[in-house]
Formats: structure tokens, C-alpha cells, sequence
């Protein structure tokens, strides 16, 4: 079945989609599980037999995964890339065998030879709706800011990071008084939150607070209420990803503000391979997702159960 037109290194264009390796990063948050279940939804609705890894957070579990998709001969491989650095030998292991690598939701420092296209949002830009959501909100009033970072060394948490401080840099009634990564989970989140809100009079000279995620924040705010603060009044929140239960959380007057990120990465990312297997087109270097800021006054409610009904 294949057609035999070799471009650009990525060997040898085939009619039929066959074999998709997906290393994913784990389960740390709902936005992952969620994109985790869009991907296999996905790739059955277009015939396309998924071979799945769950690295549990670690790249060498990624390196392997990627080793024997590369072993298995599969015709792709969609790497969600736990961290940014590292990767170079094993895509030229993926390059020399001509299986084209596409990224997904998170960026890598390589040479951008050794993937097709990544797939995902700009990440500063999430950080600076994050950040611009604040400076909206606080206008002239003095802010002391804690920020829960996401997973150390992935190129969301850098870039979330110098997104929302380019927001914050021309206004000094704002600053960001701690932050520490809560691992983009749950209970990381409410763990930092509970030593930030401790190491702060209770919480009493924190203004707002600033999630790479909408899990830790979650989680956050639980950690507020349990302070005996009023999240989403006494300590503003914004945050990022658009999960189910951050919209509850801001239907009940808990979280103010969060940015969307879509979990369908694997739409754009199929779309590119068929494209390429069908006809040897190329896709750019990066396919770049909407970033939708949604506060209170955007129906939560409703967000909620759409986003329920998309698999969530
Ligand atoms: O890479 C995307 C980030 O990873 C999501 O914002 C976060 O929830 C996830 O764990």
C-alpha cells in the first residue's frame, strides 16, 4: 500500500493509515485523562489502530515507549513530551527509521528536523490572557500574587511562567510574592497552596493566585476554604485549561477565571498525518490551538456540562 514518495526524511508516504504509537505523559490531571480518551476516540473514528504508553510522568518511560513503537515499525508516533530536553538521540532513532514524530500539547529544544509538527497552544500567550485577566481585574489596587507552577522543565511551565510576568511587568502594584510547583496535580496543588497560605498569615496578604493548571487550583481552593477564606473573593483565581470541575468551581462564585486549552490535539495531529499519507503534503512546524479566556460571566454552568459531553 505504500505510494513510495520519500520527502524530506520522513521516508516513504502510505495510502492507509495504519499504526499510531501514542506515548502520553500519565494521568496527573482531568485535562490529561480527557486528552487521553479524545485520542483513542479519534483514532477509532478514523480507523487507525492506537498503540498506547502511559509513561507515569517519566521520560525514560518515553524514550522506551518510543523505542519500541520504533521497533514495532509503527507508521507514526504522537509524543506528548514530559519535559523539554532530552530527546534528541531517540527522535534520530525515530528519523533514521522514517517514522514521522508529532508533538502534542508541549514544546521540546531540539532541532525542529526531528518531528513532523507540534500540535498545541502558545503557551506565553496563555500565561499573558492569564496575567491580563489580573491586571484587568485589580486595575490600580495592590496585588501579592502566589503561583502554582506546573511539572519543572516542561516547556508549559516555562512558558506559562514568562507569559503571565511579561503581563504583570509593567504594573508594580502586582507581584508575584511565591511560587512553587504543585506538579500539575490535585493534591499538589492543595499541598503548596496549604504552605503558601500558611506562610502568609493565613492567607491574609495573598490577593490572587495563579495555576498552570486548573487541577492544582482545585485543589488550591479547597486549601482556602479550609484556611476559613473565601476563594474566588478573598484570594481571586485564575488558571488554565477549561477542565469540568474549575467550571463549577467558578458557577459557584469559587474561581474567577481560567484559559481553555483544547484536550483535542489529536484531531490536528491525525488531520496532518492523513494529509501526508494521502498525498505526501507536509503541515507546518506548529499547529497552534485556541486560547479562550472564560471567567464568571461566561455562562460556567453550561461550559461545565459541554465539556462533560465531550469527554471529560
Ligand atoms: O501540557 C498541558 C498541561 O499538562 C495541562 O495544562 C495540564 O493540566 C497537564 O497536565
Amino acid at each position: 500500500l505504500a505510494i513510495s514518495v520519500a520527502v524530506m526524511g520522513f521516508g516513504t508516504t502510505a495510502a492507509v493509515a495504519e499504526t499510531v504509537g501514542f506515548s502520553q505523559i500519565g494521568s496527573e490531571s482531568g485535562w490529561r485523562a480527557a486528552e487521553t480518551t479524545i485520542t483513542r476516540q479519534q483514532a477509532e473514528k478514523r480507523g487507525i489502530d492506537l498503540r498506547f504508553s502511559d509513561a507515569q510522568q517519566r521520560q525514560e518511560n518515553q524514550i522506551a515507549a518510543l523505542r519500541s513503537f520504533v521497533a514495532q515499525g509503527v507508521d507514526a508516533i504522537l509524543l506528548a513530551p514530559v519535559v523539554s530536553t532530552g530527546w534528541d538521540n531517540i527522535l534520530m532513532e525515530a528519523r533514521d527509521a522514517e517514522i514521522p514524530v508529532v508533538l502534542l500539547d508541549r514544546r521540546i529544544d531540539a532541532p525542529d528536523d526531528l518531528y513532523m509538527t507540534a500540535v498545541g497552544a502558545d503557551s506565553v500567550h496563555e500565561g499573558e490572557v492569564a496575567g491580563g485577566w489580573l491586571v484587568d481585574e485589580v486595575g490600580d489596587r495592590q496585588c501579592n500574587v502566589v503561583e502554582l507552577q506546573g511539572t519543572t522543565g516542561s516547556s508549559v511551565a516555562i512558558e506559562r511562567k514568562q507569559g503571565f510576568e511579561n503581563a504583570i511587568a509593567d504594573h508594580p502594584n502586582i507581584s508575584i510574592i511565591r511560587s512553587q510547583t504543585g506538579d500539575f496535580t490535585r493534591s499538589g496543588g492543595k499541598e503548596v497552596m496549604e504552605s503558601f497560605l500558611q506562610a502568609e498569615n493565613g492567607g491574609r496578604n495573598i490577593c490572587a493566585l495563579f495555576s498552570h493548571n486548573d487541577d492544582m487550583a482545585v485543589g488550591a481552593i479547597q486549601a482556602i476554604k479550609e484556611a476559613g477564606l473565601n476563594p474566588g473573593e478573598d484570594i481571586l483565581t485564575v488558571s488554565i485549561d477549561g477542565v469540568p470541575d474549575y467550571f463549577r468551581a467558578m458557577a459557584n462564585g469559587d474561581a474567577n477565571a481560567t484559559v481553555e486549552l483544547t484536550p483535542n490535539m489529536a484531531g490536528p495531529a491525525f488531520d496532518a498525518l492523513q494529509a501526508w499519507w494521502q498525498d505526501g503534503t507536509l503541515p507546518p512546524k506548529f499547529i497552534q490551538t485556541p486560547s479562550t479566556l472564560y471567567t464568571q460571566a461566561d455562562d460556567p454552568e453550561g461550559e461545565y456540562q459541554r465539556r462533560k459531553d465531550l469527554g471529560y
